[in-house]
């Protein structure tokens, strides 16, 4: 499977094991989640089969410019060219940073990447987008550089906890709500909540073809931050105690209480909607104690938001029109915004 991506190809390998050998000349350096390392040691050591690599402690706090300079000091030790393929083996954090690295060292070298996690398999290893923190700023840093290969083996999710599996889950329903496909139906009838290949391939798919002629999240892209708006404000209060995915659950009931009080969506899609994220045990509401902090910083961090619009008190944000139709919505008043997020703590 091949995906363009601006001007760049990306091939997508679907299997169902690790790799044996990523084979070709020249360097390959594996920048590996350490948790996967204990995890699949076997079956990593056959992969890297003696070549250098980088054991990451994949937290969000290292996903920073000091660990991406112990990347390029080893490049540069190993007499990296661009020809050199770095190869990130985890979750989105480890696919991230590997992709930063990949696209800054040298100008670019070649990047492969193996997500192992479900967010990372559906989400972040696809569409080309990398990026760091910068102290607590997320993805402050990051470049578009899309990987030149992904493998997708679903086995690695075998190991993945089960708040780490809704983590995917949250943004599996967010891609299927977007434009119409049979995702949704599919995961309306996968009541055991199994991830299969064909869920994986559905929410790449949908991903991959938003990004298409839109990299650089200029236009149809955006339609990928559904939820997402909401959410930021959500970590932001909590101090990240919230799991993204979980933040993106929220964010997109918010979207369905917004798209609802306007006239939008039906009051028959919103339930659907509703009923779908709590069949995936996704939360329904969010700890009242955050109201305050809502109350006194929701404007501030929303005014701050990278992606608001120009205006200074209004803001862009991202609605459906039908229960998989998203849409641009431009100059919503920061008010009503945090008043449509008060709704979802009781
Ligand atoms: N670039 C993008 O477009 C994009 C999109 C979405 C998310 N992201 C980024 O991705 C990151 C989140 O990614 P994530 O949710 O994959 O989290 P993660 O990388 O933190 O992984 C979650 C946890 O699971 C562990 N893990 C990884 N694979 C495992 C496996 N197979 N079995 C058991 N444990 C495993 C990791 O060590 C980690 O502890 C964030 O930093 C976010 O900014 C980027």
């Amino acid at each position: 499977m091949k995906y363009r991506i601006g001007k760049h190809l990306s091939e997508l390998i679907f299997n169902s094991g690790i790799p044996e050998k990523i084979s070709g000349n020249g360097l390959n350096l594996y920048i590996i989640d350490k948790n996967i390392l204990t995890f699949y040691e076997k079956e990593i050591n056959l992969l890297i089969n003696g070549s250098p690599c980088y054991v990451f402690n994949a937290h969000e706090k290292n996903k920073c410019i000091e660990e991406t300079q112990k990347i390029y000091r080893k490049l540069h030790n190993y007499k990296a060219i661009r020809e050199s393929k770095l190869i990130g083996i985890g979750g989105g954090i480890t696919t991230d940073i590997t992709a930063y690295v990949a696209s800054t060292y040298m100008r670019g070298c070649r990047l492969y990447l193996i997500p192992t996690t479900f967010v990372s398999m559906i989400d972040a290893a696809i569409g080309g987008k990398t990026g760091i923190n910068l102290d607590s700023r997320k993805n402050n840093l990051g470049t578009f550089y899309p990987a030149e290969r992904v493998y997708i083996n679903p086995d690695f999710l075998k190991s993945l906890s089960k708040q780490e599996l809704d983590q995917g889950w949250a943004e599996c329903i967010k891609v299927a709500l977007i434009k119409p496909s049979s995702l949704f139906k599919i995961l309306l009838n996968n009541k055991k909540r199994e991830i299969s290949t064909d869920i994986i391939r559905k929410a790449i798919d949908i991903k991959a073809k938003l990004c298409r002629w839109d990299m650089e999240d200029k236009g149809k892209r955006r339609l990928l931050n559904l939820g997402h708006t909401f959410a930021h404000v959500l970590e932001s209060i909590s101090n990240y105690d919230i799991f993204h995915g979980n933040a993106v659950a929220l964010g997109i009931r918010s979207a369905i209480n917004l798209s609802l009080e306007l006239g939008k969506l039906k009051v028959k899609e919103a339930v659907m909607i509703n009923n779908l994220l709590d069949q995936y045990e996704l939360p329904g509401s969010c700890d009242s104690d955050l109201s305050d902090s809502l109350i006194n910083h929701g404007i501030d961090i929303l005014l701050s938001d990278k992606k608001r619009s120009g205006n200074d008190e209004m803001l862009n944000l991202i609605l459906l029109n039908k229960r998989n139709k998203a849409y641009l919505e431009k100059n919503i008043n920061a008010d009503k915004y945090l008043k449509i997020l008060l709704q979802i703590m009781p």
